[in-house]
């Protein structure tokens, strides 16, 4: 059996030998050394068009994320981008939900504890005491609750927050408030007070974080963006956050990254940047799922994560 590897930053060998170790009966190859190979399944992050277009040696493609954008997006510049009728596998958690889960809730206790505010106070040099906000007005909306999502809405409902979640499809959330599709939308934002967006980036979801959206959201209500830039109408935000409609955001993922030195956020200090950290692909958790979905696949199980083309996730 042999794997195929493209990382983009070429830094392949901890991938070989977390595979070696994990998988053994496997010959696990870069892309750029295996070219002209038949080889059975390809685990890629960002691949270039040439190394998955018209392939007919594949059983499977293993992304290493939760996010598909990348793969799929290859059939913007070409229609049969992708080998046809083979499986396109997402990462299921593999230790992202725990890292999402540290990132959000210290976005949201910030802002609810006001100390972005006190830590504005004191580059101002200035002591003083803010109101608190009542924990039981705090309402929290997360948009997207799969895999990653319903485990971020359970955690921060566990702080004893009122927590809204927004789905494509009806899901029920421990302690969760659902609501779903564009039917559920408007009652579902209505008067929140932080949306966490962790939906995947499809043509359904693009520039879905807009001028239209933050209005309907509570007056200085926070933004934490933990998904994907595209979401954002980033000049729609810029304006929100002047006019006071939008207090402030956190931002982990942008249109373009890295964000340009020249981009408005980097000097707007209610808007707090991460260079898309909020949760990282774990080498050694991923490697561990995808050899257990090989094993599977080859012992002729059905194995989750599995992405739907048509749905874009
Ligand atoms: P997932 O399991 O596929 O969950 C996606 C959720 O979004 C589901 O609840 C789905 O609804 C909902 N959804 C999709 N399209 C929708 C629409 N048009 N309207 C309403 N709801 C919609 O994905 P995941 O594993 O939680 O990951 C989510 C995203 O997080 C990834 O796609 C990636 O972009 C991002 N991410 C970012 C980082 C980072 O470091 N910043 C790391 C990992 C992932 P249903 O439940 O009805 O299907
Ligand atoms: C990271 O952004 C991912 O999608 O896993």
């Amino acid at each position: 059996m042999k794997l195929q590897l493209y990382v983009p930053d070429g830094r392949y060998q901890p991938w070989i030998d977390g595979f070696a170790e994990a998988l053994p009966e496997a010959q696990c190859l870069t892309w750029e050394d295996s070219k002209n190979e038949q080889v059975d399944y390809a685990v890629v992050w960002r691949p270039p068009l040439e190394m998955l277009r018209g392939r007919t040696d594949l059983k499977a493609v293993f992304n290493l994320g939760a996010g598909v954008d990348g793969i799929l997006s290859l059939r913007d510049t070409d229609a049969n981008a992708l080998p046809a009728g083979v499986p396109i596998v997402r990462l299921d958690d593999a230790g992202m939900a725990a890292q999402m889960i540290d990132y959000v809730t210290h976005a949201v206790l910030r802002y609810f504890r006001r100390l972005d505010e006190y830590a504005l106070a004191q580059q101002a040099g200035t002591w003083r005491f803010l109101k608190p906000h009542r924990r039981a007005d705090f309402t929290i909306g997360v948009m997207g609750v799969g895999t990653l999502g319903a485990q971020i809405a359970k955690s921060l409902a566990g702080f004893g927050f009122p927590v809204r979640g927004w789905s494509r499809t009806a899901r029920e959330v421990e302690g969760v408030q659902g609501f779903a599709g564009e039917a559920g939308q408007a009652g579902f934002l209505d008067g929140l007070r932080v949306l966490v967006n962790v939906l995947p980036l499809t043509p359904e979801t693009e520039n879905i974080l807009d001028a239209g959206l933050l209005g309907k959201l509570a007056k200085g209500a926070y933004l934490v963006n933990v998904a994907r830039g595209p979401h954002l109408v980033e000049e729609d935000l810029l304006a929100a956050v002047q006019s006071g409609q939008v207090a402030g955001a956190m931002l982990d993922v942008f249109r373009t990254e890295p964000l340009p030195a020249d981009h408005p956020f980097w000097s707007e200090p209610r808007i707090t940047i991460t260079p898309h950290i909020a949760a990282l692909t774990l080498r050694e958790d991923s490697i561990e799922q995808i050899a257990g979905k090989i094993r599977a696949l080859r012992a002729g199980q059905p194995i989750a994560g599995v992405v739907d083309l048509q749905r874009g996730y």
